[in-house]
Formats: C-alpha cells, sequence, structure tokens
C-alpha cells in the first residue's frame, strides 16, 4: 500500500525565526496525523534547514530540501551537496521542480545527475515533472511527461525506484489557484505509473508514489488524494500557513 506524501515546499520563503515558528505551530497541529493514512515533510529553504529539523526533531514531521548539487564536496562556489543535506538530517530532496527547470537551466541530463547522486547518498528525491501551459494547448502532455520521467530516471536501477517519489506539477497550476482537475491529475498520474511500468515492471510501478503538485489547497486537496494514483502533494502557497497545510495534511477526515 503506498501512503500519501504530503510535502510542503516553503520555495524562497521564511527567514529563520518565521521557519521556526511555522515549524512549531505544525509540529503542534500535526501531533494527531494518522501515520498510517499520510506521511508529512517540510522543505524548507536551505538557511532554515538545520533550525527547522531541531524543532522536528522526534515529531512526525521529515525534513526535505529543495534542491542540491549533484557533487560530493567541491570548488563549486554557492552549491550544496548531498551529504551537506544529509549531515543536517534532511531525508527528502526535490529535484527538478519546474521552477528550477525554467529559472535556472536545469535540464533533464542535470537533474538525472542530481538524481543518482542524492540515491548514492541516502537521499530520497522527489523528481519533479510537468508541462508548460502551451504544452498542453498542443496536446503534447504526455510526451513532455514521459521526456521528464525517462531522462530524470535514466540508468535509475529497479531496487533505487522505492527510494524515489515522482511529483506531477503542471506548469500551469503553480501558484496560479488553477488547479488541474482531479481527472486531468489522474488521467497524468496513469500515464506516468504505466510510464514506469514500461521503464521497469508493474510492481516497480505500483509501488512508487506519484504526488500532484500545481494549487492544492484545503478545499481541493480531498478530492485529489481520493483519486486512484494520486499519492500525496507537493504544496507551496498553502504549506507557508500552518491551517492550511493541517488542512491539506488530514485530508482524509
Ligand atoms: P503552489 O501550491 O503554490 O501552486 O505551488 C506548487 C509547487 O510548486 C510545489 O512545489
Amino acid at each position: 500500500m503506498r501512503i500519501p506524501l504530503i510535502a510542503g515546499n516553503w520555495k524562497m520563503y521564511k527567514d529563520i525565526d518565521e521557519a521556526v515558528e511555522l515549524a512549531t505551530s505544525l509540529k503542534n497541529v500535526l501531533k494527531d496525523a494518522q501515520s498510517d493514512k499520510v506521511e508529512v515533510a517540510v522543505c524548507p529553504p536551505y538557511i532554515d534547514l538545520q533550525a527547522v529539523g531541531a524543532v522536528i526533531k522526534g515529531s512526525n514531521i521529515v525534513l526535505g530540501a529543495q534542491n542540491m548539487y549533484a557533487a560530493q564536496e567541491g570548488a563549486f562556489t554557492g552549491e550544496i551537496s548531498p551529504l551537506m543535506l544529509r549531515s543536517v538530517g534532511c531525508h527528502y530532496v526535490i529535484i527538478g521542480h519546474s521552477e528550477r527547470r525554467q529559472y535556472f537551466c536545469e535540464t533533464n541530463e542535470t537533474i538525472n545527475a542530481k538524481v543518482k547522486m542524492a540515491l548514492e547518498y541516502g537521499l530520497f528525491p522527489i523528481l519533479c515533472v510537468g508541462e508548460k501551459l502551451d504544452e498542453r494547448e498542443k496536446g503534447i502532455t504526455n510526451d513532455i511527461v514521459k521526456d521528464h520521467v525517462v531522462g530524470g530516471l535514466k540508468g535509475i536501477p529497479k531496487e533505487k525506484m522505492a527510494s524515489i517519489v515522482i511529483a506531477y506539477e503542471p506548469v500551469w497550476a503553480i501558484g496560479t489557484g488553477k488547479t488541474a482537475t482531479p481527472d486531468q491529475a489522474q488521467a497524468v498520474h496513469k500515464f506516468i505509473r504505466e510510464t514506469i511500468a514500461s521503464l521497469y515492471d508493474a510492481a516497480t510501478a505500483q509501488s512508487v508514489r506519484i504526488q500532484y503538485g500545481g494549487s492544492v489547497k484545503p478545499d481541493n486537496a480531498k478530492t485529489l488524494m481520493n483519486m486512484p494514483d494520486i499519492d500525496g502533494a507537493l504544496v507551496g502557497g498553502a504549506a507557508l500557513k500552518a491551517d492550511s497545510f493541517e488542512a491539506i495534511v488530514k485530508f482524509y477526515r
């Protein structure tokens, strides 16, 4: 059984004081989140990781990062390695978010290198895939998503797939208030699972969690999560307030 993963991507929001305050509230309100129904993660900016990690230590919230560089160490000014993320207590790392693809020139190749490095150092990658509005309008959503999935997973052996989460985030739904309908999202999630089955096998495809991301809010979380191939959410804006994130985490109520 796939336990849904609800992860908050805090993006470039929250200084240390704000991050500690939010993490403290989340720790309290999510105390009673049912671990057989949902897994919870927060992915704050790098500079907040240590402080947030200290707050959520021993709670049912796990720590994730929003990016990493694909090297253990070296002369890479401004970058952060998987080893550093491990040392600060990260379990997950978001890789290939559409904002990274769009503003920081990340390609399937650089993203694939990051996925491999993350796995090598014991991190669990959340690999983001998704089409832009013009791509959906051209009817090439599946081609784009397949390209991201195949490119991101290139050379990843089957045994490692248990450590990978895929996040389907249609770019046109991110931060726009325009959510994919549950049927639209389900269709792409099913297609992603079929793509994984063709790359590996049906059992592997059935075991991989595929999150939805893009304007997930308390009022649409439940219907999205009820779709058969949607296994959680990657939440942006609504993850920045304890009450809205709590409501999404507890979608099963
Ligand atoms: P919003 O929930 O703000 O649309 O952001 C989604 C996202 O990009 C999560 O990674």
